[in-house]
């Protein structure tokens, strides 16, 4: 099988890549990656450079998208190019939508054009909105994004499912809560957090801290799209999560007995808009695919504080912005 995975040189994106490898000797990807800030090629480490290609491309380059498709011709386009944060999207919302909409429009058209069996879109519980304890989103529910990532997000939903009922073309969503693991760019909440700790700084939490959040380990989401492409149901949405939250402050103090040093909690200016919680039902994946979570709250923080203990110079290189010489060095 082959497979064109976009933003695979993203935290998600790069762990996905990893299991396929990892789990089918006869798969083979290509990764395209416009290689903004987020993007990196040092997850691309320990790859079977055999199975593996790297194209360096903007899904928003409508005829670089067309070429590639037809030059590489996989069974698959899975989608996790996007501007995933929250943060970000509030600064700059006319990003989000060039990539999160109209990347994603181009992608479409590709795979309708070149009759490609699986289009899987990688989206996210914030479509949702925040929902008031005792509620757990069902897909069906109504969509009601907060922020522009979020509503940028909710849109190349509705346009990934309008390609099924409009061309019936092949297409599949997946929408997942919070994930957390071995590669995620400092910028989100739980490598953020690791990285103030080990470095004696202050940990900044939004507001009052109490916003609740469900946290899934990156390997449990990859796992859980493969399922969906191999078995998922054309047309249909399936949810992602651990059904267990917890408030960011609870975070907090979990992080700090994984790590094993004490730190300073600072509660800054919230953000605008801020979701309260996301929590979602999952029983449809569990249901018609038979998945569910393997890696509990505490093992996966303890892999994920491991993770970050043991690749200091993948974070500072970050930090200090050494990791973009490198992914220029990469495509040259
Ligand atoms: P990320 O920000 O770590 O990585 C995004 C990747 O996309 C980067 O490699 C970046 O270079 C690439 N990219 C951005 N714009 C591009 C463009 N125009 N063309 C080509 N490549 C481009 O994001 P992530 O956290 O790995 O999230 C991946 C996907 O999963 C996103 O679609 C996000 O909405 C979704 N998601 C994330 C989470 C989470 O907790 N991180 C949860 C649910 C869903
Ligand atoms: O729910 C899935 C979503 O999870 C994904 O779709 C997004 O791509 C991903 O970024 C993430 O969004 P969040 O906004 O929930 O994640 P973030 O790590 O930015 O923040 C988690 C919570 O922590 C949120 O309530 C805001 C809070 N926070 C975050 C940061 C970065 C703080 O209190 N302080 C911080 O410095």
């Amino acid at each position: 099988m082959k497979y064109l995975v976009t933003g695979g040189a993203g935290f998600i994106g790069s762990n996905f890549i990893s299991y396929i490898l990892n789990n089918y000797p006869d798969a083979e990807l290509v990764c395209l990656d416009s290689l903004t800030y987020a993007g990196n090629v040092s997850n691309f480490a320990g790859f079977d450079k055999c199975r593996f290609t790297f194209e360096y491309a903007d899904i928003c380059d409508r005829e670089r998208v067309f070429e590639l498709t037809e030059r590489y011709m996989p069974d698959f386009i899975v989608n996790f190019a996007a501007e995933s944060h929250v943060d970000r999207s509030i600064l700059y919302p006319t990003a989000f939508v060039s990539t999160n909409v109209l990347g994603t429009a181009n992608l479409l058209d590709a795979a309708k054009q070149f009759k490609i069996s699986r289009f899987h879109q990688v989206s996210t519980d914030e479509v949702y909105g925040d929902v008031d304890a005792p509620h757990f989103s069902v897909e069906s529910d109504t969509l009601c994004p907060s922020s522009p990532y979020s509503a940028s997000k909710a849109s190349a939903d509705m346009l990934v499912l309008s390609y099924f009922r409009t061309f019936g073309l092949p297409v599949t969503v997946s929408r997942c809560s919070n994930n957390y693991g071995p590669g995620q760019f400092p910028e989100k909440l739980i490598p953020l957090i690791i990285y103030n700790i080990m470095n004696d700084k202050p940990i900044g939490i939004y507001g009052n801290g109490l916003q609740c959040r469900d946290w899934l380990y990156v390997e449990d989401h990859c796992r859980a799209v493969d399922m969906i492409i191999q078995h998922g149901r054309e047309g249909e949405i399936y949810n992602i999560g651990s059904m267990h939250t917890v408030t960011n402050l609870e975070m907090v103090d979990m992080l700090v007995s994984a790590v094993g040093r004490t730190a300073l909690v600072d509660h800054i200016t919230d953000r605008p808009g801020h979701d309260k919680r996301y929590a979602l039902s999952c029983d449809k994946i569990k249901g018609e695919l038979g998945w569910t979570p393997c890696v509990d709250i505490e093992k996966g923080l303890a892999k994920t504080v491991k993770w970050y203990m043991d690749n200091r110079d993948w974070c500072e290189d970050i930090m200090n912005g050494k990791y973009i010489e490198k992914n220029k060095e990469y495509i040259k």
